[in-house]
């Protein structure tokens, strides 16, 4: 799979503890109202499965793909959306599900494009925060766990599209 693991930073049954925290944080965060929770592929599709299973509330899903413009590395910040939730956004409450907050750039645009949709409230949720995020304009309201500043793959998250299926997070070489 090309590079190599160093070492897992957070294992299985760490992640689990956590999602269920997690849900219940959120399950007693939202007691009234629709709740959708908007996952940003591709990142987030096994942190999202996980956790929606772990909030005990009535809910919907549905999916958000985004695209940067031009270099990754030296992005301006533009973000289109390359799919849209096909849900109403207006009126109910929002949580977008992330995996993990770098530079904060994805998530400042979509909030932008979120908000402009007049949700009752608009969150984050990301799994990972590696709190070196410059450019992050809201609040995390719901975080996993403060992430090392290292590249991480496994459970959703990616290096070259390799490692996404691994059941835990770890650090590459
Ligand atoms: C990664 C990750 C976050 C984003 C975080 O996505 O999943 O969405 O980068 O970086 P930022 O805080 O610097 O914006 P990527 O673009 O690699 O797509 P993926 O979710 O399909 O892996």
């Amino acid at each position: 799979m090309g590079r190599a693991l160093k070492r897992v930073v957070f294992d299985e049954a760490a992640i689990a503890g956590r999602v269920k925290e997690l849900g219940a944080q959120i399950t007693a965060a939202y007691p009234a109202g629709d709740l959708l929770v908007l996952g940003l592929l591709k990142g987030s599709f096994i942190f999202l499965s996980d956790l929606v299973r772990e909030i005990t509330r009535p809910l919907q899903v549905d999916f958000l793909v985004a695209a940067s413009y031009g270099d990754k590395t030296f992005s301006s910040g533009n973000v289109r959306l390359l799919y849209d939730p096909e849900t109403k956004l207006e009126g109910k409450h929002i949580l977008l599900v992330e995996d993990i907050v770098d530079t904060g750039r994805t998530l400042s645009r979509l909030m932008d494009i979120l908000k402009a949709r007049n949700p009752r409230s608009l969150e984050i949720c990301a799994l990972l925060h590696k709190h070196v995020a410059q450019e992050l304009r809201y609040p995390t309201r719901f975080v996993g766990f403060d992430a090392p500043n290292e590249f991480l793959v496994g459970y959703g998250l990616d290096h070259a599209e390799n490692f996404r299926h691994i059941p835990y997070i770890a650090s590459l070489q």
